[in-house]
């Protein structure tokens, strides 16, 4: 029970990873833990209820992270129903799978604000309620591979996830005074919601299998098992830098 008294908050947290993640920090003993959504209240209801059943505490809030507003909102309820926060998940993403000749200008905009607007001003707000308590805390990043491989006719979403990874380290060593730790987590391909095209598409599937040196895509609880440890004392002196949970993707020398 590592995050015994830790507060969390974890936006996009009712589905695929985040989901996994709430999960495995009521598992480590988190305190409380704030889940941002913005569809399926339903999903976020279910999740509620199994974190009592973990003897945890949950709420959920319906926020779209790209409005600044709605992350001070995220906020505000760790603090009025938890007391404090010291894990902030920045994890809310979205692709449009659109190259740098056909992106539009609303696409970018969707998939800037809410993969990396977010993520800058959810470290701030966070950063800014960790500092108020007296310092220390947690700030973890969900990047992608992709905030270092190019994915090309998929153009935006790279940039948002490089851009991430930059925040990630000027921010880590920005609040490295304050003991609030930065890290990314960088996951290569999950199974979750997002790629229901490629897991229903056997040879799209046989594909991507293939150039995992692993030989398999993630389980969702894979990302947030990693999740969880950093959010815990063993991770005391990881920041300003990002851990790949990619099964060896970037490695390989199979493309995909
Ligand atoms: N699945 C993968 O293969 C994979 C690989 C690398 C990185 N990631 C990253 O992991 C994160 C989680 O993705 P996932 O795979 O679990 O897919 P997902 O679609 O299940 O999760 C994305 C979550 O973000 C939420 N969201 C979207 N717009 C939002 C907004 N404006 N405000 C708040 N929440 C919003 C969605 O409702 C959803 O809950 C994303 O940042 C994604 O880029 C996923």
């Amino acid at each position: 029970m590592s995050l015994q008294n830790k507060v969390a908050i974890v936006t996009g947290g009712n589905s695929g990873i985040g989901q996994a993640i709430v999960l495995d920090l009521a598992r480590q003993g988190a305190a409380g833990i704030v889940i941002d959504y913005v569809v399926h209240p339903e999903a976020t209801v279910e999740l509620e209820k199994e974190i009592v059943k973990l003897g945890g505490r949950a709420i959920g809030v319906d926020a779209d992270v790209s409005k600044i507003e709605d992350l001070q909102k995220l906020v505000d309820a760790a603090v009025k129903n938890f007391g404090r926060l010291d894990i902030m998940v920045n994890n809310a993403g979205i692709e449009t799978r659109t190259s740098v000749l056909d992106t539009t200008e609303d696409q970018y905009d969707k998939v800037l604000n809410i993969n990396l607007k977010s993520a800058f001003f959810g470290t701030q707000v966070a950063a800014r309620q960790m500092i108020k308590q007296g310092g220390g805390g947690r700030i973890i990043n969900i990047t992608s591979v992709h905030e270092d491989w190019p994915m090309p006719g998929n153009t935006a979403y790279c940039l948002s996830k490089g851009g991430m990874r930059m925040l990630t380290r000027t921010a880590g060593v920005e609040l490295a005074p304050y003991n609030i730790l930065v890290v990314g987590v960088g996951p290569g391909a999950v199974e979750t919601p997002i790629n229901l095209s490629t897991m229903h598409d056997p040879a799209k599937l046989q594909k991507l299998n293939s150039a995992i040196p692993l030989g398999r895509m993630a389980r969702p609880e894979e990302i947030a098992s990693v999740v969880a440890f950093l959010a815990g004392d063993g991770a005391s002196y990881l920041t300003a830098t990002s851990i790949f949970v990619d099964g060896g993707l970037m490695q390989s020398s199979v493309g995909l």
